[in-house]
């Protein structure tokens, strides 16, 4: 069986799209809704933004309320390390049309947004070039599409901001519940979901279609101490982190393979002897981390996660929007102590006080999961690499091997 891929060699415009067979899912779910809703509740995918919720019991949440209903195409992807939402729209933008398209149609949804950041240029201008071209007025006659920029801040990518943003508001989350399920945009039931996510629902479909199950690809971006750093398109199946080191040209920089950060900022580090794991959810997880939105951010043995830990603590408390005072309070401790430790004027005990805010914190009301963000890469940086916190606290400076010889690539 051909993989059917999500980043085609080049852009697509909707000739190329249409070659491939292109937008014929689409029409059969227009046609008969009750061939994507019974695809759809039980798809075993699950969210690509983040957080790896069920597709389908999301879905089915929304289905089970009453319309009109609404769908939110969440391309907003301010989240360090990741740009696979932004090479969808500016490579393959019906791919991700056909996909939003195809839900809301399953759901009998009125209202369409695609909310990409304003940062997203280049994206914005494939996006709306591709909707121009696709007809899909013609299609939906009844359905509003619109496209809605999102503020350059990564809480306005949380789902409640989104909704926020797109009802007029500043963009800050609101809270959860009511569920966007419950009560979205415009107090409409609404399906927030990935742009990446809802790329995967014309296959998944056709797959259904010839009785199989679809052969699942993910978009992983690549960065750090790599050579070729970008987007790459995996088999979760059969790739590990070590042939996708190996797929983003090898390591740059010097020294050997130190760490991978699998899910972005937010994930657990895991060491060098686990690079040989696929890169799928389960193995991630059993290695002690968590897949969000597949950012792998790459570590050779000449960067210290001192200082990583620095930068991701930093963004953190820049970030935080300032509603919840915990969140306030536990950023800003997480990067000043980190920041203490980087300069060499931190201590053991004062890291050990991480765990007191923790434990303070834990109970207190908050409006998004932001405020949970610092913990992974600091706990595990701090278990897996003492030496390098070592090397700060007791000598105040690096232990990184600047001076081992280049990597061979
Ligand atoms: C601070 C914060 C920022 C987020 N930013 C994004 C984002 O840029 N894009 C995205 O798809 N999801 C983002 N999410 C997750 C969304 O809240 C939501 O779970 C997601 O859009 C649902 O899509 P999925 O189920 O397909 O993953 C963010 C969550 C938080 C807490
Ligand atoms: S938890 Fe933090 S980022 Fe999230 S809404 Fe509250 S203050 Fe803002």
């Amino acid at each position: 069986m051909t993989t059917e891929l999500l980043l085609p060699p080049r852009r697509y415009g909707l000739d190329d799209y249409l070659a491939q067979g292109g937008y014929r899912v689409l029409g059969a779910v227009v046609a008969d809704p009750d061939l994507g809703q019974a695809v759809l509740a039980r798809t075993t995918l699950s969210g690509l933004g983040g957080a790896h919720f069920s597709f389908a019991r999301k879905f089915t949440a929304v289905l089970d309320q009453l319309a009109p209903r609404a769908v939110l195409c969440n391309a907003a992807e301010d989240e360090p390390g990741s740009g696979k939402d932004r090479a969808l729209l500016s490579i393959n933008p019906h791919v991700v049309i056909e996909g939003t398209l195809i839900a809301a149609a399953a759901l009998g949804a009125t209202d369409v947004v695609f909310y990409v950041s304003a940062t997203s240029t280049t994206e914005l201008k494939s996006l709306t070039a591709a909707l121009a071209e696709s007809g899909i007025d013609l299609l939906l006659p009844d359905v509003e599409v619109r496209v809605v920029t999102a503020p350059d801040r990564y809480v306005a990518g949380e789902a409640s901001a989104a909704i926020n943003v797109v009802d007029g508001g500043e963009g800050k989350p609101t809270g959860q519940p009511p569920y966007p399920s419950e009560r979205g945009i415009g107090g409409r039931p609404t399906l927030v979901a990935n742009a990446e996510t809802l790329a995967n629902l014309a296959r998944i479909i056709r797959a259904a279609q010839r009785g199989a199950d679809p052969v699942w690809t993910r978009l992983a971006t690549v960065t750090g101490d790599v050579v070729a750093p970008g987007v790459y398109e995996i088999r979760p199946d059969v790739d590990t982190f070590t042939t996708l080191i190996a797929r983003a040209g090898g390591l740059s920089g010097y020294g050997e393979l130190k760490a991978v950060q699998p899910g972005g900022p937010s994930s657990s580090f895991i060491t060098a002897d686990a690079a040989d794991i696929a890169v799928c959810d389960a193995d991630i997880r059993s290695a002690g981390s968590q897949p969000g939105c597949l950012a792998v951010r790459v570590v050779a043995t000449s960067t210290c996660v001192v200082e990583i830990c620095e930068e991701i603590t930093d963004f953190f408390a820049r970030q935080q929007c300032g509603q919840c005072p915990p969140c306030r309070m536990k950023t800003q401790t997480y990067h000043r102590t980190v920041q203490q430790v980087a300069s060499g004027k931190g201590s053991w005990e004062l890291l050990d006080k991480l765990t007191h805010v923790e434990e303070f914190v834990v109970d207190m009301p908050r409006k998004c999961s932001l405020i949970d963000m610092p913990t992974p890469p600091v706990d595990s940086a701090r278990s897996l690499f003492p030496a390098d916190f070592a090397a700060h606290i007791e000598h105040g400076h690096c232990a990184a091997n600047l001076t081992a010889t280049p990597a061979a690539h």
